[in-house]
């Protein structure tokens, strides 16, 4: 696409379901709002939309276990995460809800449209009823036994036990959430979306956008693989009381599904944006114009959405409106997920920080920055306290506050706080000059393609060559010795300072006011120009402001007493992790399933079992120090995994040529690691 006109920028509604946390952040959020930013620099037209997905089943299930209603639910998260985003500086145009009567309006007009079209189709299937509660249960309000692991409490939509995916008519012993009483099973109707009518058109929407934008390859493999399955019909209504009803007599009972609303929450949210900008059409310069380009921002659990679902609809929609066409997104930049020291965010079990939390002991900037350096662009990555420290104090404090520091001080101290005139240009001027003068491209360039670390390392490599350009010009010598010298030294770093306001901008807008404050420069650093910036002077004579501390550094202290929050299991200290391996030290150690045939105690031990492994090929001698954890009969029978090639020793004088894997818990007890399904022995593990 040419230089579009104008660009929509969506990032994923959350759920207002609970906080959002830093995985959220650095995989949708944070990339979203660096590309918004960089672009309103490069004064491009930029509307930028989002707001809470206010609707599912998991919404009505955190309403039912808190004994409230879902709008309860809703308000109380919708507030907490448009606050936390506020306080992280995303500078959305506008955050919606989809709870608003405009959003259901937008979402019921939809379903409609493509109804009277004859685009959707009726399907009347047999689903669990509860009779005392009098409804039909949607997926996750049924429970049973899986019928694939038996898995005593799996959910009618997924086993959390095996991770198969279930029909809820599968389960053994089905149970209602709402009730506890066996549903019985009654004939209802539901409406789908003919996606599978789709994939020869998705497939060549996803081939022409990737070829004129460059998707990722996450992406471009997670939609290959959904094409290789093929495309299914998708139900577009659920049996549920909350959500955007079905505007069809006969279904009141029912709702959209929560995803064909929440996609088109995206649109909604820009129609809001209009009608309090007072200009009620103007969502459709962005929304419905051939020159728009639409990006949307989201991490990889919503691929499938946002690459196949929404198009579809969208393209569903444009093909009974060739006046109204909707514009399609020109890329789904998703993010792969970020870890917290080590393990997944886990709300229940404690792990992770609130967002809130984390904005009331910490700058939003030293988060913005971190997660920025840190973010899983390509691969999952992780968050730890004591990168979070390094990056804060050695990066931004050391490297851009440092120079910044510096340089106003000394402007101060040698010059009482006015910009010097400069003189003759030497080589160490033309050498930074150069490389500011190269920054702006080079990091746009990047940030253009959704490169948001490489744009980052641009412009902290202009600051990193700034501080060399400072130490090399030794101002504090040529102010004594060569004072139009030490002018053009100090004009040239201001003019730097000036720049890297602006550049770091998009990841630090804080801080970047703050130093465009400290220069007593006009207006604000958000409206400055990226193009401009690298040749914009500091005007000779102009009279900046007071040095200020730009960038606190964190205490050790502090990250200890962070570390001391985690949630630990009482009776297991933490065990340090070993040393990393790569993936071909793993490749080494050859693991095999082993059957035992035979188990006997090994005389004068208390500790050693002597096992007879059948494993596969042939049959080996094991001594394992588990004879305080398992009575020999127990094991007999027994799958378990050997190390195949572990070096053949003696224990107690009985031969041992390999090693099972077991696992100790918190007391110390061992338990056998065993595979989860019946599987051959000489079975290769990896
Ligand atoms: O994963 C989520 O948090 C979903 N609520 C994202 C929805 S994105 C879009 F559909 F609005
Ligand atoms: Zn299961």
């Amino acid at each position: 696409m040419n230089q579009p006109e104008r660009i929509l920028v969506t990032a994923a509604l959350p759920y207002a379901n609970g906080p959002i946390h830093l995985g959220h952040l650095a995989g949708a959020y944070l990339p979203a709002d660096i590309y918004v930013r960089y672009q309103r620099l490069k004064q491009r037209r930029v509307l930028f939309v989002c707001g809470s997905d206010e609707h599912g089943v998991p919404i009505t299930i955190t309403a039912d276990k808190e004994k409230v209603s879902p709008q309860t639910i809703v308000d109380r998260y919708h507030a907490m995460n448009a606050l936390a985003f506020e306080r992280f500086g995303m500078s959305f145009d506008n955050y919606s809800r989809t709870s608003l009567p405009l959003h259901h309006t937008t979402a019921r007009e939809f379903f409609a449209d493509l109804h009277k079209r004859g685009i959707l189709r009726e399907k009347i299937e047999q689903q669990f009823y509860d009779e005392k509660a009098a409804m039909f249960l949607p997926d996750r309000y049924v429970e049973g036994t899986c019928p694939v692991c038996s898995f005593a409490e799996a959910r009618g939509d997924q086993c959390e036990r095996c991770g198969s995916y279930l029909n809820p008519l599968e389960l053994i012993s089905p149970k209602s959430k709402i009730t506890g009483e066996t549903p019985a099973v009654r004939e209802t109707g539901h409406w789908y979306f003919p996606l599978g009518e789709f994939q020869a058109r998705l497939e060549s929407y996803v081939r022409e956008r990737d070829a004129r934008d460059g998707w990722k390859d996450n992406v471009l493999n997670y939609c290959k693989g959904w094409f290789s399955t093929g495309l299914q019909d998708r139900p577009v209504t659920r049996d549920l009381d909350w959500g955007v009803k079905v505007p069809l007599a006969g279904y009141d009972r029912k709702v959209l599904y929560v995803w064909f609303d929440a996609v088109l929450g995206y649109i909604s949210s820009a129609k809001e944006w209009s009608l309090r900008n007072g200009t009620p059409d103007l969502w459709k310069e962005f929304w419905q114009s051939e020159s728009t380009k639409y990006v949307a921002f989201i991490g990889k659990d919503n691929v499938v959405f946002h690459c196949i679902v929404f198009p579809a609809m969208l393209m569903a929609w444009n093909d009974g409106h060739p006046e109204g066409n909707y514009v399609l997104p020109e890329n789904v930049p998703a993010n792969e997920f970020l870890n917290f020291e080590g393990e997944k965010f886990s709300k229940s079990r404690g792990w992770g920080i609130d967002v809130q939390d984390f904005l009331d002991r910490y700058p939003a900037d030293s988060l913005r920055y971190y997660l920025a350096v840190s973010m899983p662009e390509y691969r999952d990555s992780d968050f730890t306290w004591h990168e979070f420290q390094a990056k804060t104090n050695n990066e931004l404090a050391d490297i851009l506050g440092n120079f910044v520091n510096r340089t106003i001080a000394f402007t101060e101290r040698a010059f009482g706080g006015l910009v010097p005139a400069r003189g003759a240009i030497g080589d160490f001027d033309r050498v930074i000059l150069d490389i500011l003068a190269s920054t702006p491209e080079r990091a746009g360039e990047a940030y253009d393609h959704y490169r948001f670390k490489d744009g980052l390392l641009d412009v902290m490599n202009l600051a990193r060559a700034a501080n060399k350009y400072f130490n090399d010009s030794e101002p504090w010598k040529s102010v004594k010795d060569d004072p139009a010298r030490c002018a053009t030294t100090l004009s040239v770093s201001l003019q730097v300072v000036r720049a890297l306001a602006v550049l770091m901008e998009p990841v630090t807008p804080f801080t970047s006011e703050k130093i465009w404050r400290m220069l007593d420069l006009p207006g604000s650093v958000h409206d400055q120009s990226w193009d401009g910036c690298a040749s914009e002077q500091m005007p000779d004579g102009h009279a900046i402001g007071k040095p200020q501390i730009l960038v606190t550094k964190i205490e050790d202290s502090a990250i200890e007493e962070e570390l001391r929050r985690l949630p630990r299991d009482e009776a297991a200290p933490a065990v340090p992790q070993k040393p990393p391996v790569s993936i071909d030290d793993f490749g080494k150690i050859d693991l095999r399933i082993g059957t035992v045939i035979t188990a006997d105690p090994v005389p004068k031990s208390s500790k050693l079992l002597k096992l007879q492994v059948d494993v596969g090929s042939e049959r080996r001698q094991v001594v394992a120090g588990i004879a305080q954890h398992y009575r020999p009969e127990d094991l007999v029978g027994k799958s378990i995994v050997v190390v195949y090639n572990m070096q053949p020793a003696k224990l107690m004088g009985q031969e041992s040529r390999g090693m099972l894997l077991a696992a100790s818990d918190a007391s110390g007890k061992l338990v056998i690691l065993t595979p989860e399904k019946e599987i051959g022995s000489g079975s290769v593990v990896k």
